[in-house]
């Protein structure tokens, strides 16, 4: 692996892990560890010493671990409330964000106070959205509680809504002032969740770390059940989005790299209309598999490593072809559609990324969509 993965915050090695996000004077702290909801009052005062603290979370999380993090903070002394919102995407909408503002500023919460997100990628978008404009910006904490949240939506800053042309299409860039990742929380997660969140993982392997991947494919049985190699890989992922962070705040170049398999991903979430039929993690599995095999297909490489991608995910059990999602899917013209309504088309070119390689991904723009069509074409008739 060629990320270390040995700075740790606090006393001693018993300390969590700390990767840093280097933002200038927005720098903030992940960090990863073993029952840090606890220690999430003496944690968030070191960072924030006169804020109060207010929670957000969803009904779910509530009742799982609303308790330990209030008595986190009852412990050093902060002062916290709590907003608690229904589980689910319906939640990253205009009416529920209307709602958190209206309890936030009702309870008195003032610029240097902070939103506390505990939850996954929905509370943490919809609080961050809330952080970022309630008083023109206050503080902001993320307790991400799924693995997809602790390795990707907690960090970077993305914040927002979905609207009825589309998914996080209202928000703003509002960077958190601490991320704390609770391994300990993930033991209450569903095996499909902390599989779709595995996927994540992976993906920083194959952006540009093939050593982290063959460490994976090595190594995540260990991953799933818990303990350092669990931390580890959450903390390798969090170091290599940091770094991709780092060097592109507002995506303006690299940090589309992190996109690996979300073209092809997005327009399944799309076709199964963001559902469970197929949640984020799986449908971006499928994605990073199409994204080597088309890329082998383009001639950008030979046929080992995607081989080696999708027997990877074949053996975490994440679905790898499109005729594994539940219900049925469009055919290749619809699929194209679906893609390109997404984000990442620029004036009609397709933007995707694709690899020469495990840990070789690129930006590949003026992707002719003909040559999409045909491959998922060929693809579709397996
Ligand atoms: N909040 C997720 C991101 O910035 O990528």
């Amino acid at each position: 692996m060629s990320a270390d993965d040995s700075s740790r915050a606090g006393a001693g090695e018993t300390g969590p892990v700390r990767v840093p996000v280097a933002l200038g004077d927005r720098s903030y702290d992940i960090l990863i560890g073993d029952g840090l909801l606890a220690e999430a009052g003496r944690l968030v005062r070191a960072v924030l010493p006169k804020a109060r603290a207010c929670i957000v979370t969803d009904e779910t999380v509530a009742a799982r671990h609303l308790d330990a993090l209030k008595a986190g903070f009852d412990e050093a002394g902060v002062d916290a409330g709590a907003v608690v919102i229904p589980p689910g995407e319906g939640s990253k909408s205009f009416p529920v964000f209307e709602s958190v503002v209206d309890q936030v500023i009702g309870g008195r919460y003032e610029r240097g106070d902070a939103v506390v997100a505990l939850g996954g990628g929905v509370v943490g978008d919809l609080s961050g959205f809330v952080a970022g404009v309630v008083r023109r910006g206050m503080r902001f904490v993320q307790v991400p509680t799924t693995l997809l949240a602790q390795v990707d939506s907690s960090v970077g800053g993305k914040t927002g809504i979905n609207v009825r042309h589309g998914k996080n299409l209202v928000g703003v860039f509002h960077q958190p002032d601490l991320v704390l990742a609770d391994t300990a929380v993930l033991d209450t997660l569903s095996e499909r969740h902390f599989r779709a969140g595995y996927a994540e993982v992976a993906k920083y392997g194959l952006i540009d770390d093939a050593g982290f991947f063959a460490w994976l494919e090595e190594t995540w049985r260990q991953v799933f059940a818990g303990g350092p190699a669990r931390t580890r890989a959450i903390a390798v992922s969090c170091r290599s989005k940091a770094a991709i962070v780092a060097r592109d705040e507002k995506e303006t170049g690299d940090r589309a790299l992190l996109n690996l398999g979300h073209t092809f991903g997005h327009a399944l979430e799309a076709a199964t209309g963001y559902s469970d039929r197929l949640v984020h993690g799986e449908a971006i599995a499928i994605g990073m598999v199409l994204a080597h095999d088309f890329s082998v297909r383009m001639n950008l490489m030979g046929p080992d490593d995607a081989i080696r991608v999708r027997r990877h995910f074949e053996a975490v059990g994440l679905p790898t072809r499109l005729d594994q999602v539940p219900g049925g899917i469009p055919d290749a013209d619809g699929l194209l559609a679906l893609i390109a309504q997404d984000k990442k088309v620029s004036r009609g070119a397709l933007t995707f990324i694709l690899t020469r390689g495990i840990g070789q991904s690129f930006i590949a723009r003026d992707v002719p969509g003909e040559a999409v069509k045909a491959f998922l074409h060929d693809e579709l008739a397996g």
